[in-house]
């Protein structure tokens, strides 16, 4: 299995220990990408990502490289420490120039493990926003470590063992999970933005030339009939509206 680890944190302290302690649950190869070393520039808030294509970002050379490891990797793991009740201004930089993958997800068959730390508050709540933001690129499971390291001499191994381990076995097995509602309205959301009358230039290329507008979801993951229905009926309500 191939790991492709993008660390959030400005330093290889806390929370690179657990994700050191959560590699050692993982059996095979492990890459690292640390977000203070690629030196991506702020979003300059052009909107070049999402309406002209991700290759037109003035950053597309620092960002795209990251982009293609995440397609040839199994698993990702993706950190942050908690600054300020949120995620480190590195990786939210990261995700705003990812911001495209909200309109035009594709990491279907992708696993990931969020690690997040603090010195007491907020690990949830950011562990949450991550889950969320990679739901939205299309990862199909997400599975979380959380922990408070304020004042403790030793990390908590155990509960990080014990998801590093689900993850692995999850990862291994290729098995992949039915999305939850909310994914598949938004993915019918997108889609019927990119048929409609004026639709964003880089969505529609995008929809059309992956062929994901003939599908309800990712064609990898199956979907019950409910959730078929459900899928048809958003694309149907946003397209009559659009
Ligand atoms: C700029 C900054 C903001 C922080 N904000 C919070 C916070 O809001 N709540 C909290 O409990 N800890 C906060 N911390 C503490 C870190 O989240 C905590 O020490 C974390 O484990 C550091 O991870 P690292 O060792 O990977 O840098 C902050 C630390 C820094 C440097």
């Amino acid at each position: 299995m191939k790991y492709l680890i993008i660390n959030g944190s400005p330093r290889r302290k806390n929370t690179y220990k657990i994700i050191k302690q959560a590699e050692s649950d993982l059996d095979g190869e492990f890459e690292e990408v640390h977000l203070i070393e690629k030196q991506i520039p702020m979003c300059l808030g052009c909107m070049n990502c999402i309406v002209v294509g991700e290759d037109k970002c003035p950053h597309h050379d620092k960002v795209q490289p990251i982009i293609e490891k995440m397609r040839e990797c199994d698993g990702i793991i993706i950190s942050s420490p908690v600054y300020a009740l949120n995620v480190s201004a590195l990786l939210k930089n990261f995700f705003d120039h990812t911001a495209y993958l909200y309109h035009r997800p594709q990491f279907f068959t992708k696993k990931a493990l969020v690690v997040v730390s603090t010195a007491g508050a907020g690990h949830k709540k950011v562990a949450k926003y991550i889950d969320e933001t990679l739901r939205h690129w299309g990862i199909n499971k997400v599975y979380k470590i959380s922990l408070a390291c304020g004042g403790k001499e030793s990390l908590e191994t155990s509960k990080i063992d014990k998801e590093a381990i689900r993850f692995k076995k999850d990862v291994e097995s290729r098995k992949l999970y039915s999305p939850k509602f909310g994914d598949v309205f938004y993915f019918n959301l997108w889609k019927s933005l990119a048929v409609s009358d004026e639709p964003i230039e880089a969505d529609a290329e995008f929809w059309k030339g992956t062929g994901l507008v003939n599908c309800d979801y990712g064609p990898e993951v199956k979907l019950n009939i409910l959730k078929k229905l459900f899928a048809k009926i958003i694309f149907k309500f946003f397209k009559s509206v659009m």
